[in-house]
């Protein structure tokens, strides 16, 4: 069809359009021309950066509601004119939106580029004030859960169906593959799209997902909880010292000094932040030298190790050694779990709203609900009510995704080692089940760490090849045996490497001498020590019990140093 009638065919007769359980309220559709963007290959998670210049394409958006929910949900559809590679790329949300926000308006910018059909949707939720989520409660006391049940689940099969009925009409035939790209919200929809609806993409990009959604709110509020039980909120430069410490202790531990932690359990295990109570270190927030004190040391420990029942029982999975607790090193932008403010010489918590947020409207269904003086006990009973009133509809933990092998799906998922707010391991159990419940995981689905990453992006080791990787995998069966990064070294110099799939790891080849070069890099079986345990959850439940019966972890009451960390030279 000739670029011209492209133009014409843009409006809204064009598009006949039904859907099963859904009443289309109205359907938009126009020209876009000399549309231009820059976009990050941050910003595309698994694609690299690119320079959109006057592209046109069908603007369609469908407005349509979920009769008797009382709800409008909008998808936007952007149809290239002139470059359609005959494929069909959707883009998923962030925080606690959908999408149809900056970061698909990027992603989709960075589609149009590479000539897919693009669509997002922004599940009928109203997002005036950014994070917050204000449809989140019909009245006090009452979840809007048709709503949550849009975002989590629903609106997916919703945007699959609609993009490829949109495609079918403007182009006259379907699209010949089609792909999800999204991260952390965005993540958490390509693993509900292949755990519910396994025939409606055929390659899955899910990076950081937020799956084991509950818990995984629950641990972003977990520091500041851990702060006020304390009744002491340290300084950023007191955390980010002892992150320093970490990181700069354990560099070298696969061989290599890169300012990047690849071994971050044996990391955690050998470096105690206890040790570090009493060091003096310049402080960026009181402009003077000051020690780091015996809270900052038990709000780390806190962050690696996840949450813990009043009793000692580890109930969730903490975050990497080598994670940025308060967003002043790799994750500035972002929003950190254990960020304060010291302005007036007197440090509060600065919340997360990620977190606050779920507790407060899903779980308290209270949005005045106070989380400044929750005992120990309120914390796991929420969290355990959370739990059970919310893991069906949004846990997104199903690990049976025999469905989404059979219909010939392909799924890809990075997860940055040093994740700021969704813990990598959680991303290993999940990966680990998975293996237990369908055969050959290796077949379809792969997981790459990425060490030195944070959440989602961040400059170290973006997985940029990932995308062209996953839709070799699903059109030529060429399945990715590793992915090549780059970043700056300490000194300046590119760093080229390789991540690999999980639990294959990255080793590097001293003969072949150029840590700077990827060919000197190879994925090798994890060695015993940093072999991932396929019992891990419970070894590391009973160490817990063990350490909660010599000394149990009582937040008014530190001790100087935790009974299960072994003291070891590095
Ligand atoms: C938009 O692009 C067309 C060519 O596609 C060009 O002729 C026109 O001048 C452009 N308009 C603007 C405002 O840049
Ligand atoms: C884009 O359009 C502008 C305005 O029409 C023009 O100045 C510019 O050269 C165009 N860029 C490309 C790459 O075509
Ligand atoms: C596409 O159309 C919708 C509805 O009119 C509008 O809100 C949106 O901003 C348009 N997108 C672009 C890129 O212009
Ligand atoms: C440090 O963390 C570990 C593991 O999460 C825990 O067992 C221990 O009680 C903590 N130590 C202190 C002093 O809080
Ligand atoms: C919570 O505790 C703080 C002191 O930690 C106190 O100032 C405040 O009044 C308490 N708030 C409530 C609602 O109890
Ligand atoms: C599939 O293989 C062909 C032939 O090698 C190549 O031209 C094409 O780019 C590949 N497609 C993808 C998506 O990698
Ligand atoms: C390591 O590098 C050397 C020199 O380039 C090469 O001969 C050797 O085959 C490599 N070893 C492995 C295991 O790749």
């Amino acid at each position: 069809m000739a670029l011209s009638s492209f133009f014409e065919t843009c409006t809204p007769s064009t598009f006949s359009l039904s859907l099963f359980g859904a009443e289309i309220i109205s359907i938009q559709a126009s020209v876009i021309t000399n549309y231009t963007a820059d976009v990050d290959g941050g910003d595309r998670f698994t694609a690299p950066s690119i320079s959109l210049q006057n592209a046109s394409f069908c603007n369609v958006t469908v407005t349509y509601t979920h009769p008797g929910y009382e709800d409008g949900i909008n998808t936007e559809a952007w149809l290239p004119v002139d470059n359609w590679n005959g494929r069909f790329l959707a883009h998923g949300g962030g925080g606690h939106r959908a999408g149809r926000f900056p970061l698909s308006t990027q992603g989709m910018a960075g589609a149009i580029h590479d000539g897919f059909a693009t669509i997002t949707t922004d599940a009928g939720l109203d997002f005036s004030q950014e994070v917050m989520v204000p449809w989140a409660l019909l009245s006090p006391g009452n979840v809007n859960l048709h709503k949550l049940q849009n975002l989590a689940s629903t609106s997916l099969n919703d945007l699959a169906a609609i993009g490829k009925s949109l495609i079918k009409s403007f182009y006259g035939r379907p699209p010949s593959y089609s792909y999800w790209n999204g991260c952390s919200q965005g993540g958490r929809q390509g693993l509900m799209l292949a755990q519910r609806y396994p025939t409606a993409f055929d390659g899955i990009a899910a990076a950081a997902p937020a799956i084991y959604w509950t818990e995984t709110l629950f641990n972003i509020f977990w520091p500041e909880q851990v702060m006020r039980m304390l009744g002491e909120y340290p300084h950023m430069c007191e955390l980010d010292a002892i992150t320093a410490a970490a990181i700069s202790k354990c560099d070298g531990l696969d061989g290599v000094t890169d300012g990047i932690v690849a071994e971050v359990d044996e990391c955690r295990a050998n470096f105690n932040p206890f040790d570090l109570v009493g060091t003096v270190i310049p402080c960026a927030q009181t402009h003077t030298n000051i020690p780091i004190s015996r809270a900052a040391a038990a709000v780390a420990n806190a962050s690696w190790g996840g949450i813990v029942s009043p009793t000692g029982e580890q109930l969730w999975y903490g975050l990497s050694i080598d994670a940025d607790l308060t967003c002043n090193g790799r994750s500035a932008g972002q929003l950190c779990v254990a960020s304060t403010n010291c302005a007036d010489g007197n440090c509060v918590p600065v919340r997360n709203p990620l977190g606050s947020q779920w507790i407060q409207h899903f779980v308290s269904k209270d949005s005045n609900f106070n989380l400044d003086n929750l005992t120990h006990e309120q914390f796991a009973s929420l969290f355990r009510a959370s739990q059970q009133q919310y893991t069906s509809i949004i846990g997104t933990s199903d690990p049976d995704l025999s469905e989404f092998k059979k219909a010939g799906g392909k799924m890809l998922t990075y997860h940055g080692v040093a994740d700021g707010i969704i813990p990598l391991k959680h991303m290993e159990v999940y990966y680990r089940k998975v293996s237990e419940v369908v055969d050959g995981v290796q077949d379809f689905y792969r997981f790459f760490p990425v060490p030195g990453l944070g959440h989602c992006m961040g400059g170290y080791q973006q997985p940029t090849s990932l995308f062209a990787q996953l839709q070799a995998w699903v059109e030529n069966g060429t399945a990715p045996e590793s992915s090549p990064v780059s970043f700056s070294g300490p000194d300046g110099v590119v760093q080229n490497r390789i991540i690999c799939p999980w639990p294959r790891k990255a080793r590097f080849n001293s003969s072949c001498g150029d840590a700077a070069k990827a060919e000197c890099w190879a994925c090798l079986a994890p060695s015993n020590h940093g072999e991932p345990s396929l019992d891990e959850v419970r070894e590391v439940k009973k160490g817990f019990k063990k350490g909660a019966k010599k000394g149990k972890a009582s937040y008014s009451n530190l001790h100087p140093s935790s009974p299960g960390i072994q003291h070891q030279e590095l």
